[in-house]
């Protein structure tokens, strides 16, 4: 094991080339988990898709991976076979929809080896040598308080908080926040709020984090865009299908477009 992290390290160190700032790479996160991070990076990624941009999502959700049941597919290969160094990153993307190829994650068995921060370094090597497939990559992590968790947002372009309009979520919200910022310095992070009774609502608990943030941390985060709360949300995920595929008229996906034009044009709204 010594010597594969020595090598990974190795290729790390020797590789001159690194992402350029294009915001290619966006993470989804949040404090803690249920916000609807899966369910918004799949809807984000399909949408992305159908602009003609071509998307990798990649399931590093190591405690509750579930993009793979989401689009009912049984992966046979995942990133984990990957980390552990079965298999090379190129051999792992399905496509799953035109435009649109899926990393499938490993529920409970993502186990890092030792020297974590190298492996994770060798999977953005690995990346950037995808790069070129790809207009967008798109990585749904866990709820983000895991040390991995944090060095994986640390090295991606753009950083999306996903929070709910509960004050709990919102304080959750700002405590990833604050300890992402006290480890690795201003960021820009972008927030989405998911599960809201209208577009005030969303506004509001934006404000709410980032009045705190911009007091406390100094920090003033982006506002992305909100997402109603909508039943059939649940439905979509019972019944294995895309959200934003059976419900195209719907106000959410309206929503979401909004938030992956944001995301495309790197344009938030101030509020
Ligand atoms: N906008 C929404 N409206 C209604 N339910 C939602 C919405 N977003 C997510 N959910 C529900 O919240 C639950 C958690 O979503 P999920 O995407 O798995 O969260 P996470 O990946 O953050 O743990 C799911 O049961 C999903 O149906
Ligand atoms: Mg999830």
């Amino acid at each position: 094991m010594i010597g594969q992290a020595k090598r990974l390290a190795e290729l790390v160190k020797n590789e001159t080339q690194y992402f350029d700032a294009k915001n290619k790479t966006i993470a989804v996160t949040s404090g803690k988990g249920g916000t609807g991070k899966s369910f918004f990076i799949l809807n984000l990624a399909y949408q992305l898709s159908l602009m003609g941009k071509r998307v990798l999502l990649i399931d590093m959700d190591s405690n509750l991976a579930n993009i793979d049941v989401m689009l009912n597919i049984t992966s046979e290969i995942t990133i984990s076979d990957f980390l552990q160094n079965r298999v090379l990153l190129k051999e792992l993307p399905t496509n799953v929809r035109p435009n649109m190829d899926v990393i499938f994650g490993d529920s409970g068995r993502l186990k890092l080896p030792e020297k974590r921060r190298e492996i994770i370094d060798y999977l953005f090597l690995s990346l950037q040598r995808l790069e070129n497939n790809y207009d967008k990559i798109l990585i749904d992590t866990g709820a983000g308080v895991q040390a991995d968790g944090l060095y994986i947002l640390s090295k991606v372009d753009i950083i999306t908080l996903l929070i709910n309009p509960d004050p709990t979520s919102v304080m959750d919200g700002y405590a990833l926040t604050k300890l992402f910022l006290n480890e690795y310095g201003k960021r820009e992070i972008g927030v989405v709020v998911n599960k809201c009774d209208n577009k005030e609502e969303g506004e509001t608990s934006f404000k709410n984090i980032n009045t705190a943030t911009t007091h406390f941390l100094k920090t003033s985060l982006k506002y992305l865009g909100t997402i109603n709360y909508d039943n059939d949300v649940y439905r979509s995920i019972k019944e294995q299908v895309i959200f934003s595929e059976e419900y195209p008229g719907s106000e959410l996906v309206t929503q979401i477009k909004n938030i992956a034009r944001n995301s495309l044009l790197n344009k938030s709204k101030v509020l």
